[in-house]
Order: structure tokens, then C-alpha cells, then sequence
């Protein structure tokens, strides 16, 4: 008999999923200028965490390359690819070491928000994450002075923790109050 703790990883699936218009994939090295074009605008990196400001090509370069080094138990990134337009923004969820439940993130390009865009792919998306993913719950968080990310939130099923948590935004360098949500697999 086989003895389970030899025995060889089971390959895990790159994510796939199909909405109406969309199609959320792992980003993949094509992707970069696309991505570096879709988050070089102060409007979108304002409102994230992480990006800097400026969003350099590079930025968006060192991105896609990390992906495959991502441990897929923690980090699923993914492009959000319009099925006419290509790639129009990003989500992905990602768990900090000891954290129980990942933590949602997402934009989507200037250009092409009004749409319905991204509530189409964070609805599909935390749905993925529990019957895709095995997840019983998924956090999320937006700056309160950004109330159509809690509208895409709200309208996926996610509820205000009312927890208010100090967030910094790298591109503004500032320190800003962020709303804690939680949606219940
Ligand atoms: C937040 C973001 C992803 C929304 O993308 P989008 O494709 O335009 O979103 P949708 O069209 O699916 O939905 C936006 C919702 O917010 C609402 N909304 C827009 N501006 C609003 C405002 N100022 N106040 C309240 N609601 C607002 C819209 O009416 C819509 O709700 P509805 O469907 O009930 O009418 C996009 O603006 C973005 O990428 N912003 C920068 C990055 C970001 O904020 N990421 C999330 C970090 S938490």
C-alpha cells in the first residue's frame, strides 16, 4: 500500500472560470501589458494596497512571473479576461501565513468600469472559491472612501464585519480606513 506521505502531489488544476462575458485564468507572461496598462492610472492604484505609484511595465512584468511561484494553497491570482475585449482587470485571492480564510482583491481597467464587470467576476469568483477551492469563508476589505468596491462586495453576498481597520495604500503612501468584510461559504 502506498504510504500517504510519500506519495506524489496531487497536480492541482489551474482556475478557470466562464461567466456570461468573462473568463477569470492564471495570468500568464502575455498578460503584462495588459495589466500594465490596466493599473498604471492613478484612479485604480489609489484605491489598492499594494501596487505602487508609479506602475511601471516592470511592475506588471515581475508580476506575471511570480505567479507560477505562487503556492496555489494560498495564492490564486487571476486575470479577469473580457470574451471581445481581452484582458480588462484582475482578481485573486490571497492568505497570509496563519490566516484562516483568504482575503478577496481586485480591479478592473478605467476604461471599462460602469459595466458590471467586476461584480460579474467577484460573484463567480468566491463562488470558485468554495466549490472550486474548498473554502468555507473569504474576507475582504475596501478603503471607505471607496464605496462602489463595497457595492461589488455587498452585491456578491459579503457582509460588513464592522470592523474598521487602518490600511496603508502604497501608491498614496498614507494610511487610510478600511471596512472589513466577510462572506460565509
Ligand atoms: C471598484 C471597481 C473594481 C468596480 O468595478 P466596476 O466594474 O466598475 O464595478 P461594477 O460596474 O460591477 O459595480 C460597481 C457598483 O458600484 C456602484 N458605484 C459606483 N460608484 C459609486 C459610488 N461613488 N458610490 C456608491 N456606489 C457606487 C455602481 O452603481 C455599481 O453598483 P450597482 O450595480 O448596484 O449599480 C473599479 O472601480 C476599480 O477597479 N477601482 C479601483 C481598484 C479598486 O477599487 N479595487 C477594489 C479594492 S477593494
Amino acid at each position: 500500500m502506498l504510504n500517504p506521505r510519500h506519495a506524489p502531489p496531487v497536480p492541482i488544476e489551474p482556475v478557470r472560470i466562464e461567466t456570461d462575458r468573462l473568463i477569470l485564468r492564471p495570468p500568464g507572461p502575455g498578460d503584462a501589458d495588459a495589466i500594465y496598462r490596466g493599473i498604471n492610472h492613478f484612479d485604480v492604484v489609489r484605491m489598492l494596497s499594494r501596487a505602487p505609484w508609479p506602475y511601471r511595465r516592470e511592475d506588471a512584468e515581475a508580476f506575471v512571473a511570480g505567479v507560477a511561484h505562487r503556492d496555489p494553497a494560498t495564492d490564486r491570482p487571476m486575470a479577469i479576461v473580457h470574451r471581445e475585449h481581452g484582458l480588462i482587470g484582475g482578481c485573486g485571492f490571497h492568505a497570509d501565513a496563519g490566516k484562516p480564510f483568504p482575503e478577496l482583491g481586485y480591479w478592473v481597467a478605467r476604461d471599462h468600469w460602469g459595466r458590471g464587470y467586476a461584480s460579474e467576476a467577484v460573484a463567480a469568483a468566491l463562488i470558485w472559491a468554495r466549490d472550486g477551492w474548498g473554502k468555507r469563508a473569504v474576507r475582504a476589505s475596501h478603503f471607505v472612501e471607496n464605496p462602489a468596491s463595497g457595492r461589488v462586495l455587498i452585491k456578491a453576498g459579503m457582509l460588513y464585519t464592522g470592523v474598521v481597520e487602518a490600511l496603508h495604500c502604497a501608491a498614496r503612501d498614507e494610511t487610510l480606513p478600511a471596512r472589513g468584510l466577510i462572506w460565509l461559504a
